[in-house]
């Protein structure tokens, strides 16, 4: 059983096969923060790129629960310089973690961390579960059309933004949909700021409408369980 819980703005939660996961975990300073960063515990985060509401809470969670940070080579060695424990990886590269197979993906992003430093290049993850589920998580991207690479592999959830300005807006995450093709769909980085308001119930129906995609609209602290 994989369960996937949205925290607010790009921060998740994943759990699959007892282990637990956060990706982007950004608590202080969210607007939309489902908990508290006290209240999270994990085996594993992964951070997509060095913006700060993406890094958030990494360094204070990972010093308190030991957990193993993956992410690119850049961002784990900044991380590391900081005493967390750090696994690196790159875009296009794979690595078969306890949890699952872990693959970074391209996003079209930036990545500066919050002090300056060269952050490497921003990426996506995708996540083969121990009992084979797909799920791919886009981070913060424009549009690109090798999604289509990454729904051949076939992806049973999608987690996409649709916030518009910073990364893609609901009309280019339809359009990722359609290359993507996943089963499921939940759509994050939208809401917290009034710069990325977005009426998400508008564009699930959108979506349901003009793909076979089921869309889950949940509220922070919200779940997803895929059986
Ligand atoms: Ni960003
Ligand atoms: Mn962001």
């Amino acid at each position: 059983m994989t369960k996937v819980t949205w925290l607010g703005h790009a921060s998740m939660a994943i759990e699959t096969n007892n282990y637990r996961i956060l990706v982007d975990p950004f608590i202080n300073g969210n607007p939309a923060a489902a908990v508290k960063e006290e209240e999270l515990n994990a085996d594993f985060i992964l951070v997509s790129h060095g913006h700060g509401d993406h890094v958030g809470d990494t360094v204070s969670i990972a010093k308190r629960t030991n957990a193993l940070v993956i992410s690119n080579f850049e961002i784990a060695t900044w991380l590391g310089n900081q005493g967390v424990r750090t696994h690196p990886q790159h875009i296009g590269g794979g690595y078969q973690h306890p949890f699952g197979y872990l693959k970074l993906t391209q996003a079209l992003h930036g990545s500066a961390l919050p002090d300056g430093s060269y952050g490497g290049n921003p990426a996506g993850f995708l996540l083969t579960t121990l009992d084979g589920k797909k799920l791919y998580f886009a981070c913060d991207t424009g549009l690109f059309g090798d999604m289509r690479l990454i729904g051949e592999e076939g992806i049973d959830l999608a987690v996409l933004p649709i916030g518009d300005n910073f990364t893609m807006g609901p009309t280019d995450a339809l359009r990722a949909v359609k290359l993507i093709q996943p089963k499921h769909v939940i759509p994050i980085h939208y809401n917290t700021w009034d710069l990325i308001a977005q009426n998400v119930n508008d564009w699930k129906a959108t979506v349901e409408s003009e793909t076979a995609a089921k869309v889950h609209v949940l509220s922070p602290g919200g779940s997803l369980q895929l059986e």
